[in-house]
């Protein structure tokens, strides 16, 4: 009898601890627009954005799939959502409307004036500003963030979400200047420049208003007292599932993410004892503003992995992140899957629920050992398979 309810209760509470999690990740992830507007009412927020935000988006999808042999074989996956939302504008969309100013950083000036002009409609009230640059250029974006702290003021938050993929082979990505560069410069490099700015023209300005504030001179991580006035109260680094989930196809854009997130666990360390805020969002499950050629290069393996499945639109991504930086999370889902995988990939980041984190494990391990089982057969039948049709035209075209 004991022994009968020990081994129930064993295999009972990291069930129960995972529906808790779930529970408590679906309060999470509404949000709560009376505490949005709290937050950033009045407030400056600058955000970056791919080169074009209005580019066709594409679906990356992370998702707990079945084997072909359990379940019918799915279609794989590369929806290209033409005209579709991206991200970006969706999140400036969120803040526009609960009363903060906003500032654009991306490289297309049209873009950035077609964005201007539709989120200015939303909120008559607040000032939407934008500045073109070039994120992967430090110097630039020192001079952006300069011309804008004159114009709005300091950065009160900083979103990073420019981004984007272009996955493909390893194999086939060996040039200089291939998806292998291109994807750390438009990844990692437009989040930290950004980043390195804001801190640059803080330290600069605190030093022309450093008799003002002269007594004050003690530091924190290398910030004087003046400094820290300037420096914004929250950043965001926008990630992605990919940011602790690689997989075939994805080595240059997970790589590129895995470097982000390693980036924002340090900064959150550093920048804790000044009292701001760093947050990491994960999104497992949306429509990314991506490149076409995303669509185009993406191979059929990394799509047959995703599976098939709907996704989010970026409207209630936005608000997933959203809703995640109102409930003080660090890293931020936007789905369950993404979720639990989040819990097995945590790290030495804070968890939101230590303790039913910590029950639930032995269910999420084994979960995620079954996903990689799976997806290495999966790797392994679909070249078997694409090396006997190679074989077959091959014949086919000697007879
Ligand atoms: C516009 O912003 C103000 C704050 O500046 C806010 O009070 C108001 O609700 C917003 N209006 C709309 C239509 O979103
Ligand atoms: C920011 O917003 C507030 C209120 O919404 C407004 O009074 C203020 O002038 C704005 N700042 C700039 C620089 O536009």
């Amino acid at each position: 009898m004991d022994f009968q309810f020990t081994t129930a209760f064993l295999l009972a509470a990291p069930l129960l601890a995972t529906l808790k999690i779930i529970l408590q990740f679906f309060l999470a992830m509404r949000l709560q627009k009376q505490r949005l507007v709290e937050m950033v009412k009045g407030k400056h927020v600058l955000q970056t954005m791919l080169e074009s935000i209005d580019r066709p988006t594409t679906s990356i999808r992370v998702s707990i799939h079945f084997y072909p042999c359990i379940l019918p074989i799915h279609e794989p996956q590369i929806s290209s959502k033409g005209g579709s939302k991206g991200l970006g504008k969706a999140i400036a969309a969120q803040l526009v409307s609960a009363g903060a100013n906003v500032t654009l950083f991306a490289r297309g000036v049209d873009s950035l004036i077609a964005a201007q002009k539709e989120l200015s409609a939303l909120n008559k009230t607040v000032t939407v500003h934008y500045v073109s640059a070039d994120l992967s250029n430090l110097d630039a974006v020192v001079a952006a963030v300069r011309a804008t702290t004159q114009k709005m003021g300091k950065v009160d938050w900083l979103i990073a979400n420019a981004g984007s993929a272009v996955p493909g082979f390893v194999a086939e990505q060996l040039e200089k200047g291939s998806a292998q560069d291109a994807m750390m410069t438009q990844n990692y490099f437009s989040a930290v420049n950004v980043v390195r700015a804001i801190f640059t023209v803080a330290k600069s300005t605190a030093e022309t208003k450093k008799l003002a504030v002269g007594e004050r001179t003690w530091a924190i991580s290398g910030l004087s007292m003046a400094a820290q006035e300037e420096v914004p109260s929250k950043i965001v680094l926008v990630g992605s599932i990919a940011s602790s989930l690689s997989f075939i196809g994805y080595s240059a854009y997970a790589a590129s993410k895995f470097a982000q997130r390693g980036y924002g666990d340090a900064l959150r360390s550093e920048l804790k004892p000044l009292g701001i805020d760093v947050h990491v969002y994960h999104p497992a499950n949306m429509d990314t503003p991506g490149f076409v050629v995303e669509a185009e290069t993406k191979p059929e393996i990394t799509a047959q992995i995703e599976g098939a499945a709907s996704t989010l639109s970026a409207e209630d991504a936005a608000k997933a992140l959203l809703a995640g930086i109102v409930n003080k999370r660090y890293l931020i889902s936007n789905d369950v899957v993404g979720e639990l995988t989040r819990i097995v990939a945590n790290g030495g980041a804070p968890r939101p629920n230590p303790f039913t984190e910590a029950i639930a494990a032995p269910v999420l391990s084994l979960a995620m050992s079954g996903w990689s089982l799976l997806a290495d057969m999966e790797v392994r039948d679909f070249f078997k398979k694409a090396t006997k049709q190679k074989i077959a035209t091959d014949e086919k075209k000697k007879t």
